[in-house]
């Protein structure tokens, strides 16, 4: 089975649907999600070399779920890297225009590689609903060699692919 060093993964959280009276502008969820249990279990660990990074992005609401992920993934956290959306919703009071992309690693990492550094702070715009821009397909590429993007929509160059709504690479 082909094994990689680097996962990107952008999971199909179990978002609730946002009752109409306080976002009436609200369009339906353009994709199935999948219950917390679910993601957990998909058998990342059988397609990771012993040497692995891992980029998993998370919202607000799903933080805490996030770092279960990556633990059942077989990974350990090391840092938080921000995204700042420029926009997004207001709701409950706050202003909701950051999400994040949880990086951890299994095996060994470089201390100090010779690639450009990682900003922990990232801003740009994204087009359409649920989309990441592909400034980070392209922080992330550097770390690896053998990359996959879980939940993808696209087929970047130089990645293999898993999801729904593509023609995965591997089945998990
Ligand atoms: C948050 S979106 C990914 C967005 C993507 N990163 C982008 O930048 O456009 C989650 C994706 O997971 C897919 N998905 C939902 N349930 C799935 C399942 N059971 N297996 C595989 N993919 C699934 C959805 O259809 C959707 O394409």
């Amino acid at each position: 089975m082909k094994k990689y060093n680097v996962i990107y993964a952008d999971p199909a959280w179990d978002v609730k649907k946002i009752k109409r009276k306080v976002r009436p502008n609200q369009v339906e969820f353009d994709y199935p999600t999948m219950k917390l249990e679910d993601i957990k279990a998909l058998k990342v660990k059988d397609i990771t070399e012993d040497n692995c990074v891992l980029f998993l992005w998370t919202t607000h609401a799903y933080l805490p779920k996030a770092f279960e992920v990556m633990e059942a993934w077989g990974f350990k956290y090391q840092r938080t890297i921000t995204w700042d959306k420029n926009n997004g919703m207001c709701l409950f009071g706050f202003h909701h225009r950051t999400e994040f992309l949880l990086f951890g690693y299994k095996g060994k990492i470089e201390m100090y590689p010779k690639r450009k550094a990682f900003p922990t702070m990232v801003s740009a715009k994204s087009e359409f609903h649920s989309q990441k821009p592909q400034i980070f397909r392209d922080l992330i590429a550097p770390f690896g060699d053998k990359k996959l993007e879980m939940f993808a929509r696209i087929v970047p160059e130089g990645w293999d692919v898993w999801g729904n709504e593509v023609e995965s690479s591997v089945t998990l």
